[in-house]
C-alpha cells in the first residue's frame, strides 16, 4: 500500500520524506488555501516545488467545473512535471474530462467520491485513481470503510486499473483498515502517519533495554 501525505505544507512534506515512507503527495484548494497560496502564478509556482520534492505522484486539483475549463486547467497543470496527476471532482464535466484526459495520455484522480456507483464510473472512464472520503462518510454516521470495501471487490471483480486512494483519513485505524481491505493508497495528515508508531509497549520496552544496558556500561 502506497503512503501519500495529505497537504500543501513544504515542511510536513519535507518531514514525513524523511521518513524513508512517502510515496506521493495528495492537495486540494483547501489544503493550498490553508498555506495561504493564492493567484494562478503563485499555484502552479508551488505545485512545481512540491513535484521536485517527492519521487512518487502529486495531485493537483482543477477548479472549472466545465468540461472545456477543465481540459485547459488540466493540460497546464499536467505540464509543470511528469509527476504531476490532474485532479478532478466527480461530476458530469468531470467525468467527461478524466475520459478525455485518458485519450491524451493525462493521468487523473477522481476526488470527491462517496459511492461505489461513482468509482464504477471513473473507472469506466480510465482515472489513473479514485478518492473515496472516508471521514466525511464517517461524519455522516454512515462507515467510510464499507466504500472502501466496495470499491476495492468491484474493481477486482472487473479488473478494473485504477487505483483504489482513500482519502480523508482521519486516524491511524483508518490505515489500517485500509490496508486490510486491499486499498491501493491512503492519503493522510502528517499527524495520521505519526499515529501508527505509537505503542505504550514499544516505548516501555525500549525504556528497560536502555536501562538494563546502562546498569553494566552506563
Ligand atoms: O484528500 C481529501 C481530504 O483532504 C479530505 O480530508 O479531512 O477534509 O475530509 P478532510
Amino acid at each position: 500500500m502506497k503512503f501519500f501525505i495529505d497537504t500543501a505544507n513544504l515542511e510536513q512534506i519535507r518531514e514525513a520524506a524523511d521518513m524513508g515512507i512517502l510515496d506521493g503527495v495528495t492537495t486540494n484548494p483547501s489544503l493550498m488555501a490553508k498555506e495561504g497560496i493564492a493567484g494562478k502564478d503563485n499555484i502552479l509556482r508551488h505545485y512545481a516545488a512540491i513535484a521536485k520534492m517527492v519521487d512518487g505522484d502529486v495531485s493537483a486539483e482543477v477548479i472549472s467545473t466545465e468540461f472545456e475549463g477543465i481540459i485547459r486547467e488540466g493540460q497546464e497543470l499536467a505540464e509543470i512535471a511528469p509527476n504531476i496527476v490532474v485532479k478532478v471532482p466527480m461530476i458530469r464535466e468531470g467525468v467527461k474530462a478524466i475520459s478525455k484526459f485518458t485519450e491524451m495520455g493525462i493521468r487523473t484522480n477522481c476526488t470527491l467520491v462517496f459511492s461505489s456507483a461513482q468509482a464504477i464510473l471513473a473507472a469506466k472512464a480510465g482515472a489513473t485513481y479514485v478518492s473515496p472520503f472516508i471521514g466525511r462518510i464517517d461524519d455522516t454516521n454512515w462507515d467510510g470503510m464499507d466504500l472502501i470495501y466496495e470499491i476495492v471487490e468491484i474493481y477486482a471483480n472487473y479488473g478494473f486499473a485504477t487505483e483504489v486512494l482513500a482519502a480523508s483519513i482521519r486516524t491511524s485505524k483508518h490505515i489500517k483498515d485500509c490496508a486490510m481491505a486491499g486499498a491501493d493508497v491512503v492519503t493522510c495528515p502528517l499527524k495520521t502517519i505519526e499515529g501508527l508508531f505509537k505503542h505504550p509497549l514499544t516505548d516501555i520496552g525500549l525504556e528497560k533495554f536502555l536501562a538494563d544496558y546502562n546498569k553494566l556500561n552506563g
